[in-house]
């Protein structure tokens, strides 16, 4: 039997133990989300991320800036949240347009304050195993295989794909859990050879159903991050992962299906690394 891990029930869970935790504080956590331009899915993204911020009963500081704006303005934004006692996370979504230099702007974020986890200090942190603050997508991947199985100790875990926000990331959290990890890319040679060793195979490629049957074993699990927009023969949009779900899944131990997997569990990790960066600032 596969077990479908169900990121949006899992996602709810979290939220609400952090909402239960908010009244007890004594003080209101606070997140800016910066938005640069007008990028309909980071619009949509933003708002999402509002709205879960609120609910919870964070204060919400959302920045939304023309397609105009100069790096030099948004630095000057970053060093201003930085200082406000008031904002304990800031988010600035990616992508930025072409004139801004991203890895400068998320290198001015505090980061202490860096809840998205991108700051090289923090992925400094993770690889050498310190507190810090952790990129939200993978630890949302682990805690979902976690579900499946609490103790990774020993498994083979394959992640496809190398990007500084999933694939390095989710690979340094799955050597902390033990695991032996291969990570894939692009050049790698018999891709599907190698991933069929994997106990763990973590899909974060950005390429629509790339990873079929001749990619995995039987009784794996499968975590795929993709999240693609397709249009089907129908003429009608939908969301696909990097797994070719229908003929996976039923040869998998378990499976995120998407959506409904890992992206929710992205914004309620937001929420927890917010909560994380307030109580640390407080040394609570
Ligand atoms: N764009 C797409 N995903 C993300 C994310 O997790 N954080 C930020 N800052 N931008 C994104």
């Amino acid at each position: 039997m596969t077990q479908i891990l169900d990121g949006k029930a899992i996602a709810a869970r979290l939220r609400a133990d952090i909402a239960a935790e908010v009244p007890r504080l004594g003080f209101t956590p606070g997140l800016a989300v910066v938005l640069v331009g007008e990028d309909p899915a980071s619009q949509v993204y933003v708002s999402s991320k509002g709205k879960a911020t609120i609910e919870v009963g964070f204060r919400s500081i959302e920045h939304k800036l023309p397609a105009t704006t100069s790096e030099a303005e948004l630095l000057a934004l970053v060093t201003k949240l930085n200082g406000n006692p008031d904002v304990d996370g800031i988010l600035v979504q990616l992508p930025l347009p072409a004139h801004i230099n991203a890895d400068r702007v998320i290198a001015a974020i505090d980061p202490d304050k860096d809840v998205d986890g991108f700051h090289p200090i923090n992925a400094g942190r993770l690889a050498t195993g310190l507190p810090g603050l952790v990129p939200c997508t993978p630890r949302g991947s682990v805690k979902l295989l976690q579900e499946w199985k609490r103790d990774l100790s020993g498994l083979h875990a394959v992640v496809v794909g190398r990007s500084n926000i999933v694939g390095k990331p989710v690979a340094q959290l799955l050597l902390q859990a033990n695991c032996t990890v291969t990570i894939a890319h692009s050049k790698t040679r018999d891709l599907a050879a190698l991933c069929r060793t994997a106990d763990v195979l973590v899909a974060a490629i950005g390429r629509p159903e790339a990873l079929g049957r001749e990619h995995v074993k039987e009784g794996a699990a499968v975590i795929d991050v993709g999240i693609n927009r397709i249009t089907g023969p129908d003429g009608k949009n939908r969301l696909v992962g990097d797994v070719a779900y229908a003929e996976v899944a039923p040869m998998t131990a378990a499976i995120t299906p998407v959506p409904g997997g890992v992206g929710p569990m992205t914004i309620a990790c937001l929420l927890e690394n917010t909560l994380i960066a307030a109580k640390r600032r407080r040394a609570l």
